[in-house]
Order: C-alpha cells, then sequence, then structure tokens
C-alpha cells in the first residue's frame, strides 16, 4: 500500500507516518524538511513542485492507494492588517496545496483509493484574531465535501478530519501578528496569550493521531470526522444555537467582548 503524507516531517504527519509504516506500508512524505528517503522536498506553496514531486512519485512508486492532505499552518492577527501576500501564502499551502495534491494524485489513484484532508474544528468555529487560518480551513472542508460527491462513482472516497487543539509545533509554527492601532489596543495580544496559555489544555498528539489513524483504516469513511470531546459537544451547541450566541461566546471566551 502507497500512502502518501504532506507535511510528514512534525507533529501529525510525523505520527502518522510512524503507525504506517508498522503497518507495513509504503509511506511518501512531501515537505520543505524532508531527510530520510522516503521524502520529496516540496513547498506546498508552490504548484510546480508538486506537480514534479508526482511525477517522482509515478516514476518510482506508480500508483497511490492513499493521500493524507496534511500539511498547514496558522496565522494570528488583526484581519485588517495582515499583508495581501500573508494571507495569499497561508491559502497557498493550506487550501491550493491541498488542491493541487489532489489533482495530481488522481491520475494515479484507482476504486478502492482514499483521500484524507486534514481540515480543523476552525473550519466551522470562527476565532477573532484568526480569520486567514479559519477561512483557509473552511476551503478545505468545502472543497473535502464537494469533491467526496464528484469522486463516489469512482470509488475513491474522500473525508475530512477537523481536529481541536493538540499539542505539536503548531503553536511555535503559527505566524503570529501583533500589529495594532486605536481600533483594537492590546486585544490582539491578549488573545495570542489566551491561545498561548491554553497550550497545556491542548489535546495529547498521540490521543489525536490514534483516532486519526483508526478513522483512516476504516472500509466506509464518513465525510467528516471531529477529534476530541470538547470540539464533538462545541459542535452539538454550534448546530442548535443561534449564530449569534455562539460567536459572543467565543469571543468572551477568547477575553473580547461583544
Ligand atoms: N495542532 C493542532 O492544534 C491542529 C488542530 C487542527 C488542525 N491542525 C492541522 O493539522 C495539520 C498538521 O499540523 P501539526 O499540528 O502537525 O503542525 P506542525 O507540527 O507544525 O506540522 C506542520 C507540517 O506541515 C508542513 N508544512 C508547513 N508548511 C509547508 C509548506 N509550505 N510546504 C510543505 N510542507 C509544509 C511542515 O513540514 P516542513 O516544515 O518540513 O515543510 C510540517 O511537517 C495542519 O494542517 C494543521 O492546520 C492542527
Amino acid at each position: 500500500m502507497n500512502v502518501v503524507i504532506t507535511g510528514g516531517t512534525s507533529g501529525i504527519g510525523k505520527a502518522l507516518t510512524e503507525k504506517f509504516l508498522k503497518q507495513g506500508a509504503k509511506v511518501i512524505i512531501l515537505a520543505r524538511s524532508v531527510e530520510n528517503s522516503c521524502g520529496i522536498k516540496c513547498d506546498l506553496s508552490n504548484e510546480d513542485e508538486i506537480a514534479k514531486a508526482f511525477k517522482e512519485i509515478e516514476k518510482s512508486y506508480g500508483k497511490i492507494d492513499i493521500l493524507i492532505n496534511n500539511a498547514g499552518y496558522g496565522i494570528s492577527g488583526a484581519t485588517e492588517l495582515i499583508t495581501p501576500a500573508e494571507a495569499r501564502k497561508i491559502f497557498d499551502v493550506n487550501f491550493f496545496g491541498t488542491l493541487f495534491c489532489i489533482q495530481n494524485a488522481l491520475p494515479l489513484m484507482q476504486k478502492g483509493g482514499k483521500i484524507i484532508n486534514i481540515s480543523s474544528a476552525c473550519a466551522f468555529f470562527a476565532l477573532p484574531f484568526r480569520t486567514l487560518y479559519c477561512a483557509s480551513k473552511s476551503a478545505v472542508s468545502m472543497l473535502s465535501n464537494s469533491i467526496r460527491m464528484e469522486l463516489n462513482c469512482a470509488g475513491i472516497q474522500v473525508c475530512a478530519i477537523c481536529p481541536g487543539d493538540i499539542k505539536t509545533n503548531f503553536t511555535k509554527n503559527r505566524v503570529k501578528h501583533f500589529d495594532t492601532n486605536i481600533r483594537y489596543g492590546n486585544r490582539i495580544k491578549n488573545a495570542t496569550e489566551n491561545i498561548d496559555r491554553n497550550e497545556e489544555k491542548r489535546m495529547p498528539l498521540t490521543y489525536a493521531s490514534d483516532k486519526i489513524f483508526q478513522i483512516i483504516n476504516k472500509p466506509k469513511l464518513k465525510p467528516q470526522y471531529i477529534i476530541g470531546k470538547k470540539y464533538k459537544f462545541l459542535y452539538f451547541l454550534y448546530k442548535i444555537f443561534p449564530l449569534n450566541w455562539f460567536l459572543k461566546s467565543t469571543n468572551k471566551s477568547k477575553g473580547g467582548k461583544y
């Protein structure tokens, strides 16, 4: 079985790589900092590098059984002050990286194949000062649900996995902007500190990666899975309460006023 994992050099992707290798699968990692022989150096914000990496996969492995679109990063800061280049960059990696990997992988996939998109609970739970990340993950989830319908007849299953906060290098790697103006005062700094303060409350990586691995191995995949009991409960509240109530509560819990 050939499994392609983007961002398999750290956190969730690395944990999944180890599990698939243990299971006896051939794993091909796409990331910028690959060191071992099963990796292909690839910056997912660059469509030419993606196309080249999949050509290499075709030549060396022939086919793909599972594609796991996992690579991604976060950004925090006031939406008003994020530069166009940074706004484009996060979509280039999180959304277009996922889309172009799917487009390049599909010609190498057959009936029985699986495409797993690591989205986020942020795909539906909006957060203040994390707009671009939330929007990029909403786009990933929508891509996942839409293409699932297109590929259903071909016997290729697609699903979005939406984890809540997990202890990985994600917080450290988040691009953090503290620029402010009279409109926001110290709310940006407070919101970022609030995320960092809660670092210890994040799910252990082993718990989350075990759950994700179990899901990927299921014979029949649902369109979406939420990882983390707290986030499943929040999703239930999100579905039954008015959006305004939900946004107000979220903002309060992040130290803001609504
Ligand atoms: N941790 C969480 O709380 C959490 C919650 C929900 C969803 N997620 C999602 O889970 C996924 C994995 O995150 P993680 O927590 O494991 O974070 P992580 O430890 O920071 O790992 C991120 C991975 O993405 C790769 N990556 C980042 N930018 C890339 C680029 N331009 N090109 C190629 N690879 C790139 C990195 O590899 P290189 O640096 O080697 O390129 C790394 O392997 C992300 O999509 C994230 O949004 C995480």
